[in-house]
């Protein structure tokens, strides 16, 4: 396995790999992986010759007030989880390899004035930024991302279908612990007492698609949910939504496939999960 940090040699192995006909699959992370991530990279170790793996806390996708500084960081991990997966290369640059003041930025508008987007003005329009790049410095055949975060994978499709990126996006089922918790490198901020009040995400999930399943209304279904989570006093509902799952516009009435997505505070840690329902 390889470790880049510039642009520059990694295009040079890339370029290299090309020439040898072989595919390229990437699998864009923030690092402190775990096995949501592991359960990509696998996926794309099938699917591919070339497994790459970038390893890089975005900073344009950090709000003023978020948690960039704090965010989790582990290469020795990361390094080692992706070496044992079969990973070919990680890209793991500075943030100076990747930024020069004043950059370029690529925004969406559609799909985000909802759900994240709302509570998180400019994070998508920085995951867009850093998705773009790293299309352009891998140019991988297929991408791999986690439908944890819905709203982030719904958005870079349209990015790719609307840009003409030729790469193929690839969804991944939400990996869960045991008892039901998303797997999530924020996790790792919560006390054992807020660990376990965090239950009350994969709970409410449960709630709400026991209740669409009986055909409430969007309505009904999110009270149940919120009134889930609000039994637990150590969270806080940041949103619970039921949007269109092509739209990201709130519906009602669940007529098509929907997302019925959420962003819980336990404590200070802001964590999301969501369900797809398919009419
Ligand atoms: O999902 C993430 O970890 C990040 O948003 C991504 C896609 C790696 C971009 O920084």
């Amino acid at each position: 396995m390889q470790v880049t940090k510039t642009v520059e040699e990694t295009r040079k192995l890339i370029k290299n790999w090309k020439m040898e006909g072989k595919t390229i699959g990437l699998v864009p992370t923030m690092g402190f992986l775990h096995e949501g991530h592991a359960s990509l990279i696998k996926k794309c170790r099938e699917e591919n010759n070339i497994v790459v793996v970038s390893d890089f806390v975005n900073p344009t996708q950090f709000g003023p007030t978020e948690d960039l500084e704090a965010y989790p960081r582990d290469f020795a991990h990361d390094s080692a989880l992706c070496e044992s997966l079969g990973t070919d290369l990680i890209f793991n640059p500075e943030p100076e390899n990747m930024y020069i003041d004043p950059y370029t930025y690529v925004n969406i508008d559609v799909l985000s004035d909802t759900l994240c987007g709302k509570s998180r003005p400019i994070h998508f329009k920085g995951v867009c930024t850093v998705v773009s790049k790293l299309f352009n410095i891998v140019s991988p055949d297929k991408a791999y991302f986690g439908q944890k975060d819905a709203q982030q994978l719904a958005i870079v499709r349209k990015m790719v279908q609307d840009l003409n990126f030729d790469i193929q996006i690839v969804g991944c089922p939400i990996v869960r612990e045991e008892d039901g918790l998303a797997k999530s490198s924020r996790n790792t901020y919560l006390s054992p007492k807020e660990r376990q009040a965090a239950l009350c995400l994969s709970k409410a999930v449960k709630k709400g698609q026991e209740v669409i399943c009986e055909g409430a209304m969007a309505e009904e279904v999110l009270d149940e949910m919120c009134g889930v989570i609000k039994e637990e006093p150590l969270a806080k509902i940041d949103y619970v939504s039921m949007v269109d799952a092509l739209t990201m516009q709130p519906v009602e009435k669940v007529e098509k496939d929907v997302l019925v997505a959420m962003a819980v505070y336990i404590g200070k840690t802001r964590l999301i999960d969501n369900f797809s329902f398919q009419m």
